[in-house]
């Protein structure tokens, strides 16, 4: 027997579902957990297992679902179930990716993303060990709705009962079908061929595979999974718990591999969010999309952060919102209440506080003042600004783009700057300071006598 590292492994995720208890404009399946979408946590799980070729089915009219598919996969087929008749309806509509496969298919649902790839491979090697069809089961808390696993005197799975059709004593069995299939290639036709609707639901049941497998004298097998793998997304209350248990194992990892997490539960991580060793999280931070923060840098708490690069040894925060685009060199300190977006600092610059740094460059070591605010936007267009290396930007000052800051220059604090300063020059832009010797005095008295008078 070959082993599952030999045979070529098609997995079809079934996404045809609309659902409708979500109340949503979009496909249940393009909801997200820690940013990615339900249909792209399964995808990843495809891909982890070994998954030679990606088949996902769709409804019609799913133009958003086609995108995210092909974004995430190039290469993964598309097909279009017309009516939503059943699992085994879907499968079939996947007919043509099935014709031309030789080896294992597994078959997973896209409103199951917590299913992890280790289980996925589990199923490959019950496969392996010689079932023609394999089932994941897990142990219900409360089994109501879902397919009972139905064993013969061996332990052996002789069939999968829908929960409309099952008896009083099937109903009472805990062990269930968690909806993730596994098939040897070379029966799979001609089982789905064979699957009718007459039942409770007028349905196409994809599990009615097991009980045509045994009749044909074909061995099935069954894989154990843990319930919180298997949950499945069907209203807004689910979508929240799999966020929880998806934000778990994301605090576990970075944990794992080496940040201290203060309050890792008040801590959100994205689902491609890299973090490395010695890193330390204080509470209350969370993390978008496309974000890397490298060894022993600091994130303190309540800074918002995505798209951005952080370096070793950089300071964020608290406090800080870094927007797609920050790339912060090592050692960079950017401080409470400072914005970056769309701007490199260079290794050793600072802006500790109160900052609006967007569309430009920050050279080395270049201190930006408390208030300094990158005027980039007039409207209509965004500039750049440009802050030599070295350089000190005065407090409260607004650099209004495109403008060049030379380095080592000094802007005086307060100046509104719209032309380029040359290296190593002051650049101050205010009035001259005025003063009246005795004013305050004077003014003071003639107050107090006048509300005598009055
Ligand atoms: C299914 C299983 C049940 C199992 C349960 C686990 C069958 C017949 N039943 O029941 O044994 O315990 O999942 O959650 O398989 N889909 C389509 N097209 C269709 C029908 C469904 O693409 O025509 C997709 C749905 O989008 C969903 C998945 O298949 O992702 C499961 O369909 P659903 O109707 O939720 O099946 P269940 O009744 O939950
Ligand atoms: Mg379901």
């Amino acid at each position: 027997m070959s082993s599952p590292s030999q045979r070529a492994l098609l997995i079809v995720i079934l996404a045809a579902g609309k659902g409708t208890r979500m109340k949503s404009s979009l496909p249940k399946v393009l909801h997200k957990l820690a940013g990615l979408s339900l249909v792209g946590h399964v995808m990843a799980a495809a891909r982890s297992a070994g998954a030679t070729r990606l088949a996902v089915v769709v409804g019609p009219d799913m133009p958003q679902l086609r995108a995210e598919v092909t974004r995430l996969s190039p290469q993964a087929e598309i097909f279009e179930q017309a009516h939503q008749l059943g699992t085994a309806d879907a499968l079939r509509a996947a007919q043509a990716a099935l014709a031309d496969h030789t080896g294992d298919v597994l078959v997973l649902f896209g409103d199951t993303p917590l299913i992890e790839p280790a289980t996925l491979l589990a199923m490959r090697a019950s496969l392996d060990a010689g079932a023609h069809v394999t089932v994941l089961g897990f142990r219900a808390a409360d089994p109501t709705g879902y397919g009972r696993l139905i064993l013969d005197a061996d332990g052996g799975l002789s069939a999968i009962r829908e929960h409309k059709e099952a008896s009083a004593a099937e109903l009472a069995l805990t062990f269930c079908n968690a909806g993730v299939m596994g098939f040897r290639g070379e029966h799979l036709l001609d089982m789905l061929a064979r699957i009718g609707n007459a039942n409770a639901k007028g349905e196409y049941y994809l599990t009615d595979a097991v009980e045509i497998a045994r009749a044909r004298g074909l061995a099935t097998g069954t894989v154990v999974g843990a319930e919180a793998e298997v949950l499945g997304v069907n209203a807004r209350d689910q979508l929240a718990i799999a966020e929880g248990i998806v934000q778990a194992r994301l605090r576990a990892r970075a944990m794992r591999d080496g940040a201290t997490l203060i309050d890792p539960q008040t801590v959100y991580f994205c689902h491609d969010t890299r973090i490395g060793r010695d890193v330390v999280i204080e509470p209350g931070v969370v993390f978008g999309p496309g974000v890397s923060v490298e060894d022993n840098a600091e994130i303190k708490a309540y800074s918002h952060i995505e798209g951005a690069r952080i370096g070793k040894g950089v300071r964020v925060g608290p406090f800080a919102r870094l927007r797609p685009g920050a790339d912060l060199a090592d050692n960079v300190h950017i401080g409470n209440f400072v914005e970056v977006k769309n701007v490199r600092l260079d290794a050793g610059a600072k802006a500790n506080h109160l900052a609006y740094l967007g569309d430009g460059h920050v050279g080395a070591d270049a201190n930006i003042g408390a208030g300094t605010i990158f005027c980039n936007y007039d409207g209509f267009t965004k500039h750049r600004t440009e802050v030599g290396a070295g350089a000190f930007i005065g407090s409260n000052a607004a650099l209004v783009a495109p403008v060049r800051i030379g380095a080592g220059a000094y802007v005086g604090s307060g100046s509104v700057i719209t032309r380029d300063v040359a290296a190593d020059a002051l650049a101050i832009e205010r009035s001259r300071q005025e003063e009246r010797p005795g004013w305050a005095a004077k003014f003071r008295e003639l107050m107090r006598r006048r509300r005598k008078v009055g």
